[in-house]
């Protein structure tokens, strides 16, 4: 099995205790970035009318949730919302939601959407999961219209040993695969979250192969000291 099956399989293991483990784990923080990532987004694309957004790597549909209720918030009419992921398991569980969205099984690097159809392309917390990033990024930049826009919420490898990079550290070496392993049974999907931040990107370095794939940067947003980046970069 690739080091990617065995990825995908470890998501399929874990979908069904996922959205509790997640809200426990991150003590609901995470829905004011992915708001926040929304509403700049929406704000900087400036459209009121949006043809298709397609959050990758969607798991259990939070993205496509939130895309949907900032939407409406904001009175911006969206035609389609699609989240797309691999892991069948992930995928149930967001269409047992009956969220304003459709789902496809499908990975990053091989979409099935035309060129040039896509307005938003968002991945939250899924690129440290892609292990062909470089054909991911390339097929994100494919599928999105001339001047749409990629969204992307990641936990980046911190540079510096400041002390918000010791307090992630040691909550996520220590407490998340301890709590995270009670919560799903699975100790070992919890011990691979800390090991594939830090085998992950720094943000500069991750701006750098956005650039290198001609994607123009927009904004680069640290949140909770860095604890999350939000990346916008246009086509
Ligand atoms: C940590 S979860 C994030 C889910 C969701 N985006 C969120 O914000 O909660 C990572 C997701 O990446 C998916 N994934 C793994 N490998 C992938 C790939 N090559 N292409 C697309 N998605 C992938 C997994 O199945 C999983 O659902």
């Amino acid at each position: 099995m690739s080091k990617q099956e065995k990825i995908v399989t470890m998501f399929n293991e874990i979908a069904s205790t996922y959205d509790v483990a997640n809200r426990v784990l991150s003590f609901g923080v995470d829905k004011s970035w992915r708001k926040d990532a929304c509403d700049k987004t929406y704000n900087f694309y400036g459209k009121k009318s949006i043809d298709l957004i397609l959050d990758v790597a969607c798991g259990t549909g939070d993205m496509c949730e939130f895309w949907d209720k900032r939407a409406k918030k904001l009175h911006i009419k969206i035609d389609k919302i699609i989240g797309a992921d691999p892991s069948v398991g992930m995928l149930e569980k967001a269409k047992e939601k009956n969220l304003n969205a459709e789902f496809v099984e499908a990975e990053a690097k091989n979409l099935p959407f035309e060129t040039g159809s896509v307005d938003i392309l968002s991945i939250s917390y899924g690129l440290r999961n892609v292990m062909d990033r470089k054909e991911g990024l390339e097929e994100f930049y494919r599928v999105l219209k001339p001047e749409g826009l990629l969204v992307i919420l990641e936990f980046t490898k911190l540079q510096k040993a400041s002390i918000a990079s010791r307090v992630r550290d040691f909550y996520m070496k220590k407490i998340l695969p301890i709590v995270g392993g009670f919560l799903s049974k699975n100790k070992e999907a919890y011990d691979y979250l800390p090991d594939s931040i830090e085998g992950f990107l720094t943000s500069e370095k991750l701006v750098g192969e956005l650039e290198e794939v001609d994607f123009q940067m927009k904004e680069v947003k640290g949140y909770s000291m860095d604890i999350s980046t939000l990346f916008i970069a246009q086509k």
